[in-house]
């Protein structure tokens, strides 16, 4: 039975369809309000907005619930590879075994970049932020793998270079930034064992693949896959929108990533920690900096726009933390001061009436400083995991038969029309 919205102004009345998704989720479908009524509806920061119908991920922010494609994430953090979980997000369901090889011998294949993207990495100042490198050089892919004639082709071959092409360049950026030689994907390792090996094996001391890490670098991966149409998911979209390629659609995706709101966080929540533990230690002044008003602070890895319980992902991500460390017999005191702002901010009454919980950044930094990552990669860490994600959303916008260019209307509010005043006369 069709539903609708009525809505009534001046004595006007108009209806408009009601949409109810798979889990009974409800949207007032207002892609004729304009035409009907002249007006627009405004939402700054599209809170109360649906930008899309998709069927690849799906949270609960009151309940705490993450599914991909419909399978529990707490089930694939356990159960799944991070490349069978690429696959799932992609193609929207588990592959059977000949799928899963032929998918790991695609990537393979696509694992090496163009000798020539070495002279880009070298060309850039020795500080400069990884994900400054990361969204520039995925851009710059397309320079070196121009579009095919055939569109399916295209689009898969695309889809594969970037999932392989980006964990490889990823390590490159670390080895060159370091003054290193870079390593070489290799076709024995899986794909959580090859970005390891390509970021710390060396000709003087080969790096030994450790079970717990590679563990915990697919877990990692898996937890932040997909997230539906967060900020940088939502960049990807509406730049590919504009029909430009995937890289570029990729590479926009990835700067707003960078930001300390979104996936920025989890290289802030590492530094906002270490400050504390430089301060002495005292979580409390911390706590009461976030509640100030007056003070920009925010406690970085906590509070989601979604999420209003405990973000699923952080669970599971507090859990690794605690069996990554205990099995690599790693005393980090970062761990014990985030615990500690954890239970002092779950207990505060500013807290409680926010809303405000630990997010998958939270704890996820001190898991990838056990595995080694340099703090300044963190959120290229975030990117790589959400990689499959931003592809699979791209790929479900151009396969939808009503797809067209986002562009959002505004209300207005600057000057009234007036005569241009010559130079002299002002
Ligand atoms: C990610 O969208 C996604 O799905 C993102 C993500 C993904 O997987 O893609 O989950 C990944 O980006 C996680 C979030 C990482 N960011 C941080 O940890 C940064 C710290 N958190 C915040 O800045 C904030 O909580 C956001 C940005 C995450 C969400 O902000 P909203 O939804 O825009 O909420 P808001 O800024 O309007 O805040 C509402 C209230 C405000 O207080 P009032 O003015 O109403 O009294 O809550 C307060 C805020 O001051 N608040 C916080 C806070 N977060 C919100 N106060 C202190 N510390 C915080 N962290």
């Amino acid at each position: 039975m069709d539903e609708y919205a009525t809505l009534t102004y001046n004595g006007k009345e108009i209806l408009l369809p009601v949409i109810t998704g798979s889990e009974g989720e409800k949207a007032i479908d207002i892609s004729s309000l304009r035409a009907e009524t002249g007006f627009i509806t405004l939402d700054p920061g599209y809170a109360n907005t649906g930008s899309c119908l998709s069927a690849i991920t799906f949270m609960d922010g009151e309940k705490g619930i993450l599914r991909y494609r419909g399978i529990p994430v707490e089930q694939l953090a356990e159960h799944s590879s991070f490349k069978e979980t690429v696959y799932l997000l992609i193609n929207g369901r588990l592959p059977n075994r000949n799928e899963l090889t032929r998918f790991s011998v695609m990537l393979n294949d696509n694992s090496l970049v163009h000798t020539d993207l070495k002279t880009f990495f070298q060309n850039y100042p020795r500080g400069a932020h990884p994900m400054g490198i990361l969204s520039s050089m995925v851009n710059a892919l397309r320079s070196f793998y121009p579009a095919l004639d055939s569109h399916e082709e295209e689009i898969n071959i695309t889809m594969t270079r970037l999932l392989s092409k980006v964990r490889t360049m990823a390590a490159m950026s670390y080895k060159i930034s370091r003054g290193h030689e870079i390593v070489f994907p290799r076709p024995d390792l899986t794909y959580c064992e090859n970005f390891l090996n390509m970021m710390f094996d060396s000709p003087v001391k080969p790096y030994e693949i450790k079970r717990e890490t590679v563990n915990a670098l697919r877990g990692f991966w898996i937890l932040h896959a997909d997230h539906e149409q967060n900020c940088s998911t939502s960049a990807v979209r509406m730049v590919g929108s504009a029909r430009v390629n995937l890289y570029a659609a990729i590479s926009s995706g990835i700067a707003a990533l960078w930001g300390p709101l979104h996936g920025g966080a989890n290289q802030a929540v590492i530094e906002m920690l270490t400050a504390i533990q430089k301060d002495g230690g005292n979580c409390q002044k911390t706590v009461q900096r976030a509640k100030d008003r007056n003070d920009p602070f925010r406690l970085m890895g906590f509070g989601h726009r979604v999420y209003k319980t405990y973000d699923p992902r952080a669970k599971i991500m507090k859990k690794m933390c605690d069996n990554l460390l205990e099995s690599m017999q790693i005393d980090d005191p970062l761990l014990n001061i985030a615990r500690e702002l954890e239970e002092i901010a779950l207990r505060d009454q500013y807290f409680i009436d926010h809303n405000l919980y630990p997010n998958v950044d939270f704890y996820s930094g001190i898991v990838l400083r056990a595995i080694g990552i340099p703090t300044n990669m963190f959120t290229v860490m975030f990117a790589l995991g959400r990689l499959p994600g931003w592809i699979a959303q791209w790929k479900e916008s151009i396969d939808d038969p009503h797809w067209k260019i986002a562009r959002p209307r505004q209300i207005y509010t600057g000057n009234l029309c007036y005569d241009y005043i010559p130079i002299h006369a002002r």
